[in-house]
């Protein structure tokens, strides 16, 4: 064993050092590094790696075909480009109570009735009774799925060696500890060197690990972030506490695309895939009314027709406010500074509040000019017709960009019985646009203006 050393290491962000600093210079945090004993140097000796390692010309390496492992939960394949690839460590992030242990026991059932082995549930948050409680509420009882509560990792190394099972879930990162470390259940230290051990006994034994971890947006929870590069999967579970909406989104996967995104909602059985979210999403529109628009965005290769709402009242503040919620703030106020300088709307006093209806986010620069429309159509006072649908990113200078499938859009709006649809012009020619839609290409914020906001209905 290599001779015992020590390491300042950041709490917040995972920066090391030698010596101890009073401001990490990695994240500019102040008093967070703390003495962390490194007591084990991971040699590739140590783990074994370089005895068994070879070079391959490429064409000989041998692909099985049966390495993903599909859970039968669609959305949840989807997002992970198809299945679980055998030996990968995949860390799922989220707010705590958000619903990550409820999903991977679903999940941890879901495999082993599909005869992917047994998969092994650790817990370091719950006892057996929970976990079964849990699990009977879920129904997901079945002979395969063994829990196990425990937070010693060199325990949890030997049940793993002597049950064998295909799946293992940790819940969570950062309630397991290596006894070797003198560092807390929790610290980046320790959250790192459990992962990093159980990273090698995935590699050697190709086991699938499923690392949940507690993880907030604004970083205060910042330990297994620092995993970020060590795991092969890095998913997100989202969505508003308020709201029933769960996202589960990968932000980094070794194996499959980053777009795809799984949408759940959370019932008094665990969560349930959505499989129609437009549908779901516009359910509570009743009559259109005045800064409601609906538009068609994209996430991977799904199309989800949301609605965004608006409100512009006369401020009583020096600084108007805008309040921004599932949009991003800074995008929005520069849409709002392009509707004030090219369309000549006052809003400098006025309080403009936006809202994603549905508790979800919307990142797509498609959605530009309907966050535009809804707001407009606030401050005029004037509804947009209920059945038009709006697409469209929008540049500084009011000009309307094009964005990408606009026919995977449209098609979805016609099926849920949309009948306009604003676009931007200058698509491509021959565009297989559904026959029952109409569609208007605008150049300018101006010009969807007045198709969206004159007293024009579809019927
Ligand atoms: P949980 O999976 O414990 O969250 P996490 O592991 O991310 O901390 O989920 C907690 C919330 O989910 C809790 O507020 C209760 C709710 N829930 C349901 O609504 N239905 C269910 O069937 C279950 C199991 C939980
Ligand atoms: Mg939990």
């Amino acid at each position: 064993m290599a001779k015992e050393k020590t390491a300042y290491s950041c709490q917040e962000c995972g920066y090391t050092s030698s010596r101890w600093m009073g401001r990490c210079p990695g994240c500019g945090s102040w008093n967070s590094l703390v003495e962390e004993k490194v007591s084990r140097s991971h040699s590739r000796l140590e783990a074994g790696g370089a005895i068994h390692s070879r070079v391959y010309p490429i064409k000989e390496v041998e692909i099985d075909e049966e390495l993903r492992k599909q859970t039968g939960i669609d959305e949840f394949d989807r997002v992970l480009g198809g299945g679980i690839v055998a030996g990968s460590l995949i860390l799922v992030g989220g707010d705590p109570g958000i619903g990550k242990s409820t999903l991977l026991l679903q999940i941890s059932h879901n495999l082993s009735l599909k005869g992917h082995g047994g998969v092994l549930y650790i817990s370091g948050e719950e006892s057996p009774q929970q976990i079964r409680l849990r699990a009977d509420r879920l129904s997901s009882l079945s002979e395969d799925l063994y829990v196990l509560s425990e937070t010693d990792l060199s325990l949890i190394v030997e049940h793993i060696g002597s049950l064998k099972p295909q799946t293992v879930v940790i819940d969570s990162i950062q309630t397991i500890y290596d006894p070797d470390l003198s560092s807390a259940p929790g610290s980046i230290a320790q959250v790192r060197e459990c992962a990093s051990q159980l990273m090698h006994l995935a590699n050697r034994e190709g086991l699938s690990f499923f690392l949940i971890g507690h993880m907030t947006k604004d970083g205060s929870l910042a330990g297994p972030m620092s995993l970020e590069h060590i795991v092969d999967v890095v998913l997100y579970l989202e969505g508003d506490k308020d709201h029933l909406y769960r996202i589960l989104r990968a932000v980094k996967n070794r194996f499959g695309s980053t777009n795809e995104i799984g949408l759940f909602e959370m019932g008094e059985g665990g969560l349930v895939e959505v499989a129609n979210p437009s549908a779901i999403f516009l359910s509570g529109r009743s009559h259109p009314a005045p800064g409601s628009a609906v538009v068609a965005s994209l996430e991977g290769t799904r199309p989800f027709l949301i609605e965004l709402q608006a409100l512009v009242t006369r401020t009583n503040f020096t600084v108007p406010q805008r309040i921004v919620t599932g949009l991003d703030y800074k995008r929005t106020s520069l849409l709002i500074a392009v509707l004030e300088k090219k369309v000549g709307l006052p809003l400098r006093e006025m309080d403009v509040f936006v809202n994603v209806v549905g508790g979800v986010r919307l990142a797509e620069p498609a959605a530009d000019l309907g966050i535009l429309v809804a707001i407009a159509s606030s401050f005029r006072d004037v509804e947009v017709d209920g059945r038009t649908v709006v697409v469209g990113e929008v540049g500084l200078s009011g000009e309307i960009r094009r964005v990408s499938s606009t026919e995977v859009r449209l098609k979805e709006a016609a099926k849920l019985g949309f009948m306009r649809a604003i676009v931007p012009a200058g698509m491509k020619e021959g565009l297989d646009y559904p026959p029952d839609i109409e569609v208007i290409h605008c150049q300018t914020v101006l010009e969807a203006l007045k198709h969206t906001l004159s007293a024009r209905s579809v019927n």
